[in-house]
């Protein structure tokens, strides 16, 4: 294992080793070190200032320690680099400060930290200092570039309207599960389906058999109230999506309000990571909702495309997508996963898809819309190769 990785920091600012060893691993490679070795601790502020006391003689804390083993640039790989300590209080400080996520404030430590094994010291010349400067820039970009878009964009298929379909003639089909299983075999990543309190397409026993039918991953999409936080407590499902809902409307309008809602959404959330369910919260790209859905713990944020995709004209669609952009981009540093949807057609998907932090969409009417001309399998699978083109 070439990163031995390992915390003695105080939990009051978690932080996600595993995420960092991958991080390590990649700016390994980055720099021709993939076989090479180095032990990356992360200490609270009282050990890092007893270790700059003893190795640096200087009796307060500080951000990040390098322990070279090799001297010199001409390192081979392979090589044991040594071992960087990073104080996990001080990056927390720092980032705030510079009002930037935690972990990219821990990914930027450790590159400065790298960079020194490799045989750069800012301290040695002023030269050596832009030479080393230079490097880590060029490592952070790689490292996002490559952080940002470690596997294609997902598809997952919502079949709310198969279910619309049937209740209009109050028959039993057509049948969703049945088109759950051909979504997936046509590529779908995912099954959503939205089990409305008015019951108006989905029913309960269709999610009650998609449980138990789909095999890539189903993805209940509900209100946050009481009788379906039992049924999802009690179903299961792979992870749930909170949406606002309003009896009146004919599909999920705006996105969540979770800045002001932060303590009911939060015991929902601490109630289904206690039964093991992650949860996305559906919200508008707006810096305020994010930074919420951050803080109450959310696992995923969807982000709301429907103002992009409504746009009637070039300027306003330009600015919504700016929008969209921009709050994946910010979900992302925050250390959510981000998923997208809404609106979404054969049409206006492949920017959405192209953006590198976007996991995951999900689309619903305009796949069922075209199913009805084309067939499911031929529908979903046209989707498909739009969003990973
Ligand atoms: N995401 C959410 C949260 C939704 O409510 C919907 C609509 O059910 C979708 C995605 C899919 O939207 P569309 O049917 O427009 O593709």
């Amino acid at each position: 294992m070439p990163v031995k990785i390992r915390s003695e920091a105080s939990g009051r600012h978690p932080i996600q080793l595993a995420r960092l060893r991958r991080s390590a691993e990649t700016l390994l490679g980055l720099t021709g070190h993939g076989s090479s070795e180095l032990s990356l601790l992360f200490v609270s502020d009282p050990a890092m200032q007893e270790l700059n006391r003893s190795y640096r003689q200087k009796d307060k804390t500080t951000n990040v320690l390098s322990f070279p083993m090799q001297e010199g640039r001409d390192i081979p790989d392979g090589a044991l680099l040594g071992d960087i300590v990073i104080s996990v209080e001080t990056a927390a400080r720092e980032a705030r400060e510079m009002k930037v996520p935690l972990r990219q404030r821990l990914n930027w430590l450790l590159i400065h930290g790298l960079v020194h094994l490799l045989g750069y010291d800012h301290e040695r010349s002023g030269r050596e200092a832009v030479l080393m400067e230079a490097r880590e820039y060029e490592l952070q970009q790689s490292l996002m570039r490559i952080e940002r878009k470690r596997s294609m964009t997902q598809l997952a298929i919502n079949v709310d309207h198969v279910a619309t379909l049937r209740q209009a003639r109050g028959i039993n089909e057509p049948d969703p599960v049945l088109a759950a299983g051909i979504c997936e075999l046509a590529g779908a990543s995912g099954i959503v389906v939205h089990l409305r309190e008015d019951r108006r397409h989905i029913q309960d026993c269709d999610v009650r058999i998609l449980r138990e039918t789909v095999k890539t991953k189903l993805n209940l999409e509900m209100g946050a109230t009481p009788e379906i936080i039992g049924i999802a407590l009690d179903l299961k499902p792979d992870m749930i999506t909170l949406v606002p809902e309003k009896r009146q409307e004919l599909t999920t309008e705006g996105g969540l309000n979770v800045s002001g809602q932060k303590k009911k959404l939060a015991e929902v959330i601490a109630q289904m990571s206690k039964a093991g369910i992650p949860v996305s919260l559906f919200i508008d790209p707006e810096p305020k909702q994010i930074s919420a859905a951050a803080a109450i713990g959310a696992t995923f944020v969807e982000i709301h495309t429907g103002r992009y995709c409504d746009a009637t004209h070039e300027a306003a669609r330009e600015e919504e997508f700016d929008l969209v952009a921009a709050a994946v981009d910010f979900a992302f540093g925050l250390g959510l996963k981000v998923n997208a949807g809404h609106g979404l057609n054969y049409q206006n998907v492949s920017r959405v898809a192209a953006l590198d932090a976007v996991e995951e969409l999900s689309i619903g009417h305009a796949v069922m819309a075209r199913a009805i001309m084309v067939g499911l399998d031929q529908a979903v699978r046209e989707m498909l190769a739009l969003v990973q083109r």
